[in-house]
């Protein structure tokens, strides 16, 4: 099934995971050039795994299994696999939240450093509460076959709303902690005369503003939008069985254009569900 305007989500797709790679490169670099390096150990080096693991994980992974829905060379593969993938991304990517967090709890209890002072701890560890939440949510919603079909598509805008409102806290709590750690940690000289740490570690939060816009743009492009099963499955190319979810429309796709007897039927029996134009 042909997506529109391929040209340009191949380029904003390679722009997001070239940025998200280089952003990794310069946290790697930071910890490993400027700073102590990594260890397990209760000192400065085990502080070092949580700009590692969150940058790599919960920044770069996340932004990835946002996204996943949207690669149009995944459209042959049924939904419930998309699904799995998702799932399995997002929940790595909560994995490298958990022992980033670990590490830094670790590193403060150890120094005798008080937990949980700052704005950017709390902003963070909001995120990580509500980033499990919808983990759990999105399990017992999309993932069980039991949960109605209705109450998948109530769900949805909400599903979608709260993750990007996750990833971009994220991303805003990354960049307050990197200032944090700039301000900390840079003494002779300081911050504000511009070491070749500070500069370098300023290019890290500019990569990684850059990485959660593109894939802002790419999520909220309606053409680029996995098509509902009921289109794929009326696509000849594509004959294969749908794994739960046959009602639903896609925003680039109005009804009219696939109207099988299966869609008809699909669409009558799911009622307001095309209203939401996300049943699944
Ligand atoms: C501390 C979360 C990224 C630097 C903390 C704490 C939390 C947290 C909950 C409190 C730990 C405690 O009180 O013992 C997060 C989350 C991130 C993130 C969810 C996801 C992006 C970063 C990054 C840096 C960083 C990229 C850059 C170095 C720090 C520093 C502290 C800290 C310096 C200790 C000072 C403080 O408590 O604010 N982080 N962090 N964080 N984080 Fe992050
Ligand atoms: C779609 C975020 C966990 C199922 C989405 C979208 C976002 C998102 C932003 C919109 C994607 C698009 O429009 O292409 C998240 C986050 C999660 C999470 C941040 C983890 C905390 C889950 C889980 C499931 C799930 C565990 C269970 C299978 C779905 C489904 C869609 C979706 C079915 C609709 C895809 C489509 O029809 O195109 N998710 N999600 N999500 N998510 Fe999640």
């Amino acid at each position: 099934m042909a997506m529109e305007n391929f040209k340009q989500f191949l380029f904003a797709l390679a722009a997001a995971v070239s940025v998200g790679f280089v952003a990794i490169i310069f946290v790697l670099r930071w910890v490993l050039y400027f700073k102590e390096g990594l260890a397990w150990d209760g000192g400065a080096a085990e502080f070092n795994w949580h700009p590692v693991l969150t940058v790599s994980g919960f920044i770069f992974m996340q932004g990835i299994a946002i996204v996943v829905y949207r690669l149009p060379w995944t459209w042959k593969c049924s939904k419930f696999m998309m699904k799995l993938i998702h799932a399995g991304l997002n929940i790595l990517a909560f994995i490298f939240a958990v022992i980033s967090l670990v590490a830094v709890f670790d590193f403060h209890n150890s120094q005798s450093i008080p937990n949980m002072y700052s704005l950017h701890s709390w902003v963070g560890l909001a995120a990580v509460i509500l980033y499990s939440l919808q983990l759990v949510l999105g399990v017992c919603i999309y993932l069980i076959p039991l949960t109605p079909t209705n109450l998948r598509a109530v769900f949805m805008p909400l599903h979608i709303y709260s993750g990007l409102f996750i990833f971009t806290s994220v991303i805003a709590t990354a960049l307050m902690g990197i200032t944090e750690k700039l301000i900390f940690g840079l003494k002779d000289p300081k911050y504000k005369d511009s070491p070749p740490e500070a500069t370098f570690v300023n290019v890290l939060g500019m990569l990684i503003v850059l990485f959660g816009a593109v894939i802002l743009w790419i999520v909220t492009r309606p053409s680029w939008k996995r098509p509902s099963e009921q289109v794929l499955l009326s696509h000849p190319t594509n004959g294969r069985e749908s794994d739960d979810t046959k009602v639903g429309i896609t925003l680039s796709q109005p009804t009219d254009q696939v109207d099988t007897e299966g869609s008809r039927e699909a669409r009558r029996r799911s009622g307001k569900l095309e209203d939401s134009g996300q049943a699944d």
